[in-house]
């Protein structure tokens, strides 16, 4: 199967998961696109949807699908997303597309994060994707300087500005062996605002697209 039916069948895998549940948070990416197309055909079930990103609103509301805001909902049953990297534990590197920030309150909001993913998103240690940091624009390279202490290699994304306004810094040659006490550091540091590793708060399900199948972790 090529990487993009691979997508498509954990979108697909995905869909049981929601099955009854009137509110659905919905993350951002070329899988979750696949997700929110196959959505079109359930959306009598779902009441609305909380949104991870302005390109995922754009989608959701195509298929006719209501988008509320976080603030309204108090009680949000499931979280569908994507992934840069999946470790074992379930702990992820996100924020490929950029849209980490709103990824995470979502994912923390959720009683369950049902990740979604290819077999090549895979790996044993977190850390071969270059981990995304979300930054308020004057703190870009002080937080920069910061992380090469810690061992990485900033590159700045350029022309890239976020739905909530600010800038990333994309961490190379990083060997994540303790994701959740990284993740602390980095959140420590003052000018960020979201690390795109998901270790405190990781998947609760994967669904990795592997071969001709669907593999739950
Ligand atoms: C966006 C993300 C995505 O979930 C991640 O980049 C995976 O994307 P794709 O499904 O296109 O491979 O974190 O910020």
């Amino acid at each position: 199967m090529t990487q993009n039916e691979l997508k498509k069948k954990v979108a697909e895998a995905a869909l049981q998961y929601v099955k009854d549940i009137p509110v659905i948070g919905v993350g951002t990416g070329s899988t979750v696109n696949f997700f929110i197309e196959m959505l079109a055909d359930y959306k009598a079930d779902i009441e609305g949807a909380v949104s991870s990103s302005i390109g995922t609103t754009e989608r959701l509301k195509k298929v006719g699908i209501p988008v509320l805001d976080l603030n309204a909902v108090s009680d949000l049953k499931i979280y569908i997303d994507g992934a840069d990297e999946v470790n074992p534990d379930k702990k992820l590197i996100k924020g490929g597309g950029g849209a980490l920030t709103r990824e995470k309150i979502i994912a923390e909001a959720s009683e369950k994060f049902v990740c979604i993913a290819d077999e090549t998103k895979c790996v044993d240690v977190l850390g071969a994707f270059p981990l995304p940091i979300e930054v308020i624009p004057m703190a870009r390279s002080f937080v920069a300087r910061e992380m090469v202490k810690l061992g990485g290699q900033p590159v700045w994304r350029e022309n890239f500005i976020t739905d909530n306004g600010n800038e990333i810094i994309d961490i190379r040659n990083l060997n994540i062996t303790n994701p959740i006490e990284l993740e602390k550091t980095i959140n420590n540091i003052p000018g960020v605002v979201t690390v795109g590793l998901f270790a405190l708060r990781g998947a609760d399900i994967v669904l990795v697209g592997k071969g001709n199948e669907v593999v739950t972790l």
